[in-house]
């Protein structure tokens, strides 16, 4: 299923589960909008001390056999947004995209998800997310699909696990690992600043009844030095 597909089915999921103002809302941002982010990156030739989280893990591939109870929909008490945001996750995980990575905790549990996305999946990625990344060259590899399930957030998962799980891109022969965030969200671009990520891009996207157009411009060194922190 392409991802727009998915995310058409979900969106008549939320109507059948009493979240009609989350589909609407999603609906008239496909209608009639204009929104940026952030594209980020990291040369990881460049030397960078992952910060440590306040709890301990590793990471590595995610397994069948981890346990990702809380993207779970049905939980009683979350919010449209947390509903929203869990059924993204799931849309990626139905999607193919290789290879998703989590950090587990001692006990084996997963407390944080992300792809790490190299550049063998180019059609893939074009054919889940449409042109909303540019294609990755020979060099770079695609972070995507950052989460913290609520009940780790604001321990510094997200800076510390996205940092090493960058760094294993090396491994495969990227150099380059980059990333986009909607600008709006200060808590992803806090954890990707202190996971060594800089800004080098700025995505466009305007959507016009339905059509997306997305176009990027440079940011400069200078411009991006400094500023998210
Ligand atoms: C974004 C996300 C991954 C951050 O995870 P996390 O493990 O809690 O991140 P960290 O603990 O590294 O916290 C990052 C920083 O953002 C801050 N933060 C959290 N929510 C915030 C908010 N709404 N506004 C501003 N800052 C916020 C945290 O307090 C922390 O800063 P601090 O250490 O100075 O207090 C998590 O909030 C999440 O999964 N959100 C939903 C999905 C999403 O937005 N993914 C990113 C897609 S690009």
């Amino acid at each position: 299923m392409t991802g727009g597909l998915a995310r058409a089915r979900d969106l008549l999921r939320l109507v059948f589960t009493g979240r009609g103002r989350r589909m609407w809302q999603a609906v008239s941002y496909r209608l009639y909008s204009n929104s940026a982010s952030v594209g980020l990156r990291r040369d990881l030739r460049e030397p960078h001390l992952a910060p440590a989280a306040k709890r301990p893990f590793q990471v590595r591939p995610l397994t069948s056999d981890d346990d990702l109870a809380w993207l779970d929909v049905r939980e009683p008490g979350l919010s449209d947004e947390q509903v929203y945001a869990r059924l993204g996750q799931a849309r990626l995980l139905a999607s193919g995209l290789q290879t998703c990575h989590v950090a587990v905790e001692p006990d084996g549990q997963a407390c944080y998800m992300q792809w790490l996305i190299l550049s063998h999946q180019n059609d893939r990625v074009r054919a889940f997310f449409g042109d909303l990344y540019p294609r990755l060259a020979p060099d770079e590899a695609l972070l995507e699909g950052a989460y913290t399930p609520e009940a780790y957030r604001g321990q510094g998962l997200m800076a510390a696990a996205m940092a090493r799980i960058a760094e294993r891109a090396d491994q495969f022969g990227a150099r380059w690992v980059v990333t986009f965030v909607d600008e709006g969200n200060a808590a992803s671009l806090k954890g990707c600043a202190r996971a060594g990520f800089v800004p080098y891009l700025r995505r466009h996207e305007r959507f016009r009844m339905f059509r997306r157009f997305v176009s990027f411009t440079p940011v400069s060194r200078a411009a991006s030095s400094g500023t998210i922190i």
